[in-house]
C-alpha cells in the first residue's frame, strides 16, 4: 500500500483530503505543518508528499527544500496543493524540485488522478533504476569471465547488441527483451569452470577438455537458479548450443523443442564467433558469415529466425 505524507494546516481540508485518499486505498500520514512533516522522515519514507504551501511554522517551500536535503527524501515525489496561482510561486516550486502542482479548488477526481500518476511514475523510475543496477552487476560478473579469454574481448557486448536487434525485429515483448539482455550477457558464465589454458588453446580440444567445455551451459544455468531476478534468463544460458537438427548440447533438443531464447542466441553467438578472431580461426567478413548462417538455416539454426536475422542485420 502506498504511503502518503499529507501536509495541510486547514484541519477541515486535511480531513477531507485524508478521507478521499483513504477511500482509494492509500495509507495517509497527516501533518499540520512543515515541521511536523519533516519529523515524520526520521524512521519513515513516504512514497509521496502532498503538501499545502501557506502554513504556519514551516511553509511548503521550506518543507520541500528540507526534504530534498534528506537522504530518504531526495527522490520522493512532491505534489503541491495551493490556492495561489502567481507565476512566481510556480517557478519557485519547480526550481526547488516539485513534481506537480494542484490548484485549489480541485475536485476529488483531480486529486486522485494527480496522486496516482505521480505514484505510477515513481514506480516506473524505481523499476528502471533497480534493473539498471542489476545489469551493471551482471556486466561486471560477465567481464570477469571474458577477461580470462582475451580472444573473445567484446564478444558479450556484440552478442548483446545483435541479440537485441534480432529480438526487436522479431517483435518480442518489452518484458522478454529485458530478460534477453541479461541472458545475452550471461550466456557463457558457466565457462568459469573451464581453465583459461583451454579457452586459449589454438589446436583442437582433447576429449577431456571438450567434455569440460560442453558442461558450460549446465554449469551456468545452475549458477542462475538461486537468483530470483536472473532465473528467467536460464533458457539463454542452457540452450545456446542446442542445434535445430538435434546435434547440439547439452540435451540434443531439436526444432521448436529448443526454447526460442536458445534459438535466437545460437544465431547471434555463431555470427559473432565467425566474424571475430578466435584461437582456432581467423575472422570472416560479415557478408560471408551471413552466408554461412543462411546455409545452415534448418540445420543448426531456426530457419524463420535466420530469415529475420538476415533481413534485419545491421553492422
Ligand atoms: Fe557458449
Amino acid at each position: 500500500m502506498s504511503k502518503i505524507l499529507l501536509v495541510e494546516d486547514d484541519a477541515l481540508l486535511l480531513d477531507v483530503i485524508q478521507n478521499i485518499l483513504e477511500a482509494e486505498g492509500f495509507e495517509i500520514a497527516p501533518a499540520v505543518n512543515g515541521k511536523q512533516a519533516l519529523a515524520y522522515f526520521s524512521g519513515n519514507k513516504p512514497d509521496l508528499i502532498v503538501s499545502d504551501i501557506m502554513m504556519p511554522e514551516m511553509d511548503g517551500f521550506e518543507l520541500l527544500e528540507s526534504v530534498r536535503m534528506l537522504p530518504n527524501g531526495v527522490t520522493v515525489p512532491f505534489l503541491f496543493l495551493s490556492a495561489r496561482t502567481e507565476r512566481a510561486d510556480v517557478s519557485r516550486a519547480r526550481m526547488l524540485g516539485v513534481d506537480d502542482y494542484l490548484f485549489k479548488p480541485f475536485d476529488a477526481q483531480e486529486l486522485v488522478d494527480a496522486v496516482r500518476s505521480r505514484l505510477d511514475r515513481r514506480r516506473m523510475v524505481e523499476l528502471f533504476d533497480t534493473r539498471s543496477a542489476h545489469l551493471q552487476t551482471v556486466i561486471m560478473l560477465a567481464n570477469v569471465i571474458e577477461a580470462r579469454d582475451p580472444y573473445t574481448a567484446g564478444h558479450l557486448e556484440r552478442v548483446r547488441r545483435l541479440a537485441l536487434n534480432l529480438a526487436f525485429a522479431l517483435d518480442w515483448k518489452n518484458e522478454e527483451i529485458v530478460i534477453l539482455e541479461f541472458g545475452a550477457i550471461l550466456h557463457d558464465i558457466g565457462k568459469i569452470i573451464v581453465p583459461s589454458r583451454v579457452l586459449k588453446k589454438t589446436g583442437p580440444l582433447d576429449e577431456d577438455e571438450w567434455k569440460l567445455m560442453r558442461q558450460h551451459p549446465d554449469v551456468g544455468a545452475k549458477m542462475l537458479e538461486g537468483v530470483d531476478h536472473l532465473k528467467a534468463a536460464i533458457p539463454y544460458v542452457l540452450c545456446h548450443h542446442e542445434w535445430w537438427n538435434g546435434s547440439g548440447y547439452p540435451s540434443g533438443l531439436s526444432g521448436e523443442k529448443i526454447p526460442r531464447e536458445g534459438r535466437l542466441l545460437a544465431i547471434v553467438d555463431a555470427f559473432d564467433a565467425m566474424t571475430t578472431n578466435r584461437p582456432y580461426h581467423i575472422s570472416m567478413l560479415a557478408k560471408d558469415a551471413i552466408e554461412e548462417i543462411r546455409l545452415n538455416r534448418g540445420i543448426y539454426f531456426d530457419p524463420d529466425m535466420v530469415d529475420v536475422f538476415i533481413r534485419s542485420y545491421r553492422s
